[in-house]
């Protein structure tokens, strides 16, 4: 691969094939400027065929969830992704945008900073200086662009943005358009414009979706995997890719330790071992999937890099340790007191404990 390849391709680059085969055998009736019909966008998520193409799972997840999600977007409500950092929100949304629009990149990360100009349309202000408000020196912005191109627009942490920035979205999403005082003119939305937002779970209170605005939303909370099972797949199923888009050496062997990997976090989070004999504590951080991904990948480049070649405990002990220490005097105690009454005792975890008394 070159090195002006891009690190991370968007969704609708990357699955590029698999939308055009589903494109072209989709015989369903698609709503006004959807690339696809709703089934097709459900099969593109959950995977499945199109023709003699494979449709890779993107999401690992309860199917009525992803369809009620991709319905809701067919209406005239917007989609609201809630859940725990990590339930792949974001991932959805891109996944959402590039099926339904071909395109994911209208994109707006709400932060405490995000400024109105960020849902509305800001200005050019050497043209708006030197010629006075004029088309020409309008910047529209990503929420403005869906609405002309009749396109999914993605608002990202919709909570995080001040309240006042939030309530610029009512009128976008009650009245279909934004009005621009300035050239006394407006933008209809066309018909296939939508919004999908994320927030999350962990944020409430910060900057609560007031009432007017939470009634335009279809709220849809993406749950943390069912089961161990699930959880296993989802890790693997990214490593592997971003494993190869890192150019890392392929790992068939690694199952052994995604499943340890994952088994740690299942017990850290929910409190108990999965034999349901043992209560242990949590620690003060969400151990998502994503925190999951990370740590396997980061073991991959440590055993590619200065180990054998093979993914071991010695390789995933110390991004594990990362991971669950957040808070560094009452997290240690916590993870101390798993290693001690969990991990050692375990049959065929002995190389892991090891590991991980050695780095800790
Ligand atoms: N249920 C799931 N199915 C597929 N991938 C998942 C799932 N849960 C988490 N992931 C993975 O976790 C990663 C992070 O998800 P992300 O969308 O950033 O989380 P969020 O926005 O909810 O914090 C993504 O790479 C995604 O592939
Ligand atoms: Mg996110």
């Amino acid at each position: 691969m070159s090195s002006t390849a891009v690190m991370r391709p968007h969704a609708e680059d990357e699955y590029a094939e698999e939308l055009a085969a589903l494109a072209a055998t989709d015989e369903r009736v698609r709503p006004p400027a959807w690339r696809l019909s709703p089934a097709a966008v459900v099969t593109y998520l959950l995977g499945g065929r199109a023709g003699d193409v494979e449709i890779t799972p993107k999401y690992v997840g309860p199917r009525r969830l992803v369809e009620v999600a991709v319905a809701t977007l067919a209406t005239d409500r917007a989609l609201l992704l809630l859940g725990v950092p990590g339930t792949a929100k974001t991932w959805v949304s891109e996944h959402l945008a590039a099926a339904i629009s071909g395109d994911s990149t209208l994109l707006v990360q709400g932060t405490a900073g995000t400024a109105e100009e960020a849902i509305r349309y800001g200005w050019n202000y050497a043209q708006l200086i030197a010629q006075g408000p004029s088309e020409a020196a309008l910047v529209p912005s990503p929420v403005q662009r869906a609405m002309a191109e009749a396109k999914i627009a993605r608002i990202e942490e919709l909570t995080r943005m001040p309240s006042d920035v939030q309530d610029a979205l009512i009128t976008v999403l009650s009245e279909k358009a934004l009005p621009i005082p300035e050239l006394a003119s407006e933008v209809q939305a066309r018909k296939g414009f939508n919004v999908i937002a994320t927030a999350n779970d962990r944020d409430k209170g910060v900057n609560e979706l007031s009432s007017a605005l939470r009634r335009r939303f279809n709220t849809v909370v993406l749950p943390l995997p069912d089961s161990a099972d699930d959880e296993v797949e989802i890790v693997s199923r990214r490593v592997a890719q971003l494993g190869a888009s890192l150019e890392l050496p392929p790992q068939d062997s690694a199952l052994d330790e995604i499943r340890r990997v994952v088994t740690v976090f299942r017990e850290l989070r929910s409190g108990r071992t999965e034999d349901g004999r043992t209560a242990v504590k949590s620690p003060s951080g969400t151990l998502s999937t994503a925190e999951a991904i990370s740590v396997v990948t980061g073991g991959l480049a440590l055993a590619a890099h200065f180990g054998d070649g093979v993914l071991r405990s010695y390789d995933v002990a110390g991004g594990i340790l990362g991971a669950v220490v957040k808070d560094p005097s009452a997290d240690r105690v916590v993870w101390s007191e798993y290693l001690e009454t969990v991990v050692r005792e375990r049959d065929g975890w002995s190389d892991f404990y090891r590991a991980c008394r050695d780095i800790s």
